[in-house]
């Protein structure tokens, strides 16, 4: 696979379907880092190093110079979002960065103007805008988004885009009759089918433009037959879904470490409290639901009590999310995990975890973007397995249970990259050392 993928040329246009939290804390931070006010921490693509070759050869590059991504002073935002808000009041709006950082950054997001939204009340409850498509079916408004990529591509001079879902969670839906093939799901798109989601037709706009798609959020999007279909007649890389930033980071990094040294584990309880646009929205049963759905898969997956039932059969599981004002971003995730040893004596771990979604959340957003880029680059198509690093519910082949363990996804990662260049990838068995 090494010397095909094509050069990182010209601008890479980036765009949000939804300008909130997430999607301005990336944007207004890729401008301060351009401009030196800050670091890119939590970004793998920006600091991160891969091995090659033996330990003994010392060969750790950058990521970044080792695989040809797009720099940060190539990339170019826009979004949809149902508010009128640009990404500088959007910003100030979400409190997450200081209003004097926000403030030197104004001339670069102010210019950022969310174009009209596709956006349905039934799929999310607890907000709505004037900023939307309202004219026609759900064809016509996928018809407008492919118009508005053109014209989003041609204004800024991109070479290429990249659509990255960070719009509210939307209500938990099971993929139905309308999402099973591409002639289905297009159909539906004439007749406003009920079961088909805005960020559905986002995804639907963004693969028939030939622009990879990755989700950050929890829903039903993508991750249906018909637009893998799509995606994979129209060669494009797709990922998702749902952030994996806070307490479910934290649970997959303790997890797997359990689980590593035999320990059993009978419950683990996970409350959180924030206050920001996202906690309002997941107030609503229905996105809660959803949220809740890949929040818990998590646990099972890991420490596969089918496995070893004497250690996990009977965990009890529990997460809870409370909508809390007075926090805004800076959210509280407690967890409390019931765990036992030797002989089946108990013990109790305790995590309090004073966290800034966003924050977590926008190096996230940077690398998936400029990964995803890398993969069209690279001739890669449909579901990008090796980015589940990122994501709570990974996205699989049919029939595959998705890996959660976080080293795990790190290690499949770096070899793909390692792949894509054609060098050795790495086993970690290390018997050439000894010989
Ligand atoms: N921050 C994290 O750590 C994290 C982790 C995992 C997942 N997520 C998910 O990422 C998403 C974004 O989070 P956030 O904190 O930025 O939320 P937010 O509420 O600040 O922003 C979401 C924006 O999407 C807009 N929106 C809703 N439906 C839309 C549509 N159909 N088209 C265009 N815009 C639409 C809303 O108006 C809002 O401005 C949420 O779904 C959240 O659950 C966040």
């Amino acid at each position: 696979m090494s010397n095909t993928i094509a050069p990182a040329k010209g601008k890479l246009g980036i765009l949000t379907p939804g300008l909130g939290a997430v999607s301005t804390t990336f944007m207004a931070g890729v401008e301060a880092v351009k401009k030196g006010y800050g670091a890119p921490v939590g970004s793998l693509t920006q600091l991160g190093t891969v091995r090659l070759g033996k330990r003994t050869d010392n060969r750790t590059p950058l990521i970044k110079d080792f695989v040809p991504l797009a720099s940060l002073n190539q990339l170019v935002f826009g979004g949809w979002d149902i508010f009128e808000d640009n990404a500088y009041e959007s910003a100030v709006n979400a409190n997450v960065l200081e209003a004097d950082l926000l403030r030197k950054l104004k001339p670069n997001l102010q210019k950022i103007k969310p174009m009209k939204a596709v956006f349905d009340k039934n799929y999310v409850k607890r907000i709505d805008g004037p900023n939307v498509k309202t004219k026609g079916s759900l064809r016509d408004k996928a018809e407008l988004l492919m118009e508005d990529m053109r014209t989003f591509k041609k204004a800024n001079g991109c070479d290429r885009l990249v659509t990255i879902w960070c719009g509210s969670t939307e209500v938990f839906r099971r993929p139905a009759k309308v999402h099973q093939t591409l002639a289905s799901f297009e159909k539906g798109l004439e007749k406003n089918d009920p079961d088909i989601a805005p960020s559905q037709v986002y995804a639907y706009a963004s693969l028939m433009s030939g622009v990879p798609f990755a989700n950050g959020a929890p829903n039903l999007t993508h991750d249906i037959p018909a637009l893998l279909t799509l995606a994979k007649d129209r060669n494009v890389p797709v990922c998702g879904k749902d952030f994996k930033t806070g307490q479910t980071y934290m649970k997959t990094l303790l997890a797997p470490g359990l689980k590593a040294r035999m320990l059993g584990c009978s419950g683990w309880f996970s409350t959180n409290i924030l206050g920001n646009r996202d906690g309002e929205v997941l107030e609503d049963p229905g996105s809660f639901k959803t949220k809740e759905e890949t929040k818990l898969s998590v646990l099972d997956q890991i420490l596969q009590p089918n496995l070893y039932p004497d250690l996990y059969k009977d965990l009890y599981h529990a997460v809870r999310i409370n909508y809390y004002p007075p926090r805004g971003d800076e959210k509280e995730g407690w967890d409390n995990i019931d765990i036992f040893g030797w002989l089946g004596y108990p013990m109790q771990i305790k995590i309090d975890f004073l966290c800034r979604d966003s924050i977590l959340a926008a190096p996230l957003v940077l690398d998936l973007v400029l990964f995803l880029d890398l993969a069209q680059r690279a001739g890669m198509k449909g579901v990008q397995e090796w980015l589940s690093f990122y994501f709570k519910a990974p996205m699989t082949a049919p029939g595959l249970y998705p890996e959660h363990d976080i080293f795990i996804q790190l290690m499949k990662l770096k070899n793909t990259l390692r792949y894509m260049r054609g060098e050795e990838l790495i086993t970690h068995l290390g018997l050439e050392y000894y010989d």
